[in-house]
């Protein structure tokens, strides 16, 4: 994957890719103390469009107030612009976004207060997550061995950095075992979320999904939950067993990476009619169509690169 870039935003200021370094002795690199967000940018008729920019600035200073950064120098503002800098600079149209607001200077006693929040947003051209062809056909997943945070051990509300060793453990195990993609569980045994994306399941025409308490709230999963009621399905909810996962007609996951993806079979066990389900595809395709910009229901969920 090239991630390789003329210009990396850094606080405040674009930079050369090359010089876009941190030290060593960066907090944030020794205790995962570092908010991101994962945003997309794409090409439109009408230029490069970044797709639901305010919502993901808004939850990066959220995420970073969970974990208890007070008196931060950034606000959701600066974000917003600062991606639309990076892109603009970069001359990208179809990229991903990384907006980073990482501790630094001070907080090796572990205390966020005697540190401070700085923040870089890095751009790169980086295209399906799972492969073109799994639009379709699907992707693999299995129930992870691994656990998702319990909500009082981690902030699972909050993008912070360290959250992520949880999904490194269960997507590494995944992928070692030869699968896509882990689903899993919450502290309960009910499911929770894959490693970077929410999940739906589709059963008799209505469509469900975990609640919020254990899981990120998921921008994709807002936008998808719209689509939905706009094609005139209901969602619901509800906590949800693994084996209502193997006997579901559909289950697809969403994310900002991932977009739409139907699950073809989980833990060996074939979904539906083992591709991506009737209704996956019809919200996969509207997805497609208000992501570049040619739904005009969703055009404010595009903002202009200008
Ligand atoms: C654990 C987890 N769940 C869900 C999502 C989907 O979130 P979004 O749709 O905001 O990208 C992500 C991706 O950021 C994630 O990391």
């Amino acid at each position: 994957m090239g991630m390789e870039s003329k210009y990396v935003w850094m606080n405040g200021e674009l930079v050369d890719f090359e010089k876009a370094t941190l030290h060593f002795l960066t907090p944030a690199l020794h205790y995962g103390m570092a908010l991101f967000e994962g945003i997309r940018s794409y090409k439109t008729d009408a230029g490069a469009s970044i797709f639901r920019l305010q919502e993901h600035s808004e939850r990066l200073i959220e995420s970073a107030e969970i974990v208890g950064f007070r008196n931060l120098k950034w606000t959701p503002k600066d974000i917003y612009q600062g991606c639309i800098d990076v892109v603009k600079a970069n001359g990208f149209g179809d990229c991903y976004i990384r907006p980073l607001l990482y501790l630094t200077d001070g907080g090796w006693n572990l205390n966020v207060d005697l540190g401070q929040g700085s923040l870089g947003i890095a751009a790169w051209e980086w295209n399906n997550y799972f492969g073109q062809d799994t639009l379709d056909k699907g992707i693999r997943a299995n129930i992870s061995s691994f656990t998702r945070h319990h909500v009082n051990v981690n902030m699972t509300k909050s993008k912070v950095a360290g959250n992520y060793n949880n999904s490194f453990l269960a997507k590494t195990e995944s992928v070692r075992l030869g699968f896509d993609e882990a689903i899993l569980l919450d502290p309960q045994g009910y499911v929770a979320e894959c490693t970077g994306e929410n999940i739906f399941v589709v059963n008799k025409g209505v469509i469900y999904t975990p609640a919020t308490a254990p899981v990120l709230e998921g921008i994709t999963r807002y936008s998808i939950a719209k689509i939905a009621n706009d094609l005139g399905y209901e969602i619901k909810e509800q906590a949800l067993s693994r084996d209502q996962l193997y006997k579901a007609d559909e289950v697809f996951v969403c994310g900002t990476a991932a977009e739409v993806i139907g699950l073809c079979e989980i833990d060996f066990r074939t979904i539906g009619s083992g591709k991506s389900g009737p209704i996956t595809s019809k919200i996969q395709k509207v997805f497609h169509e208000a992501i570049r910009g040619n739904d005009p229901r969703y055009a404010s969920w595009c903002t202009p690169v200008k």
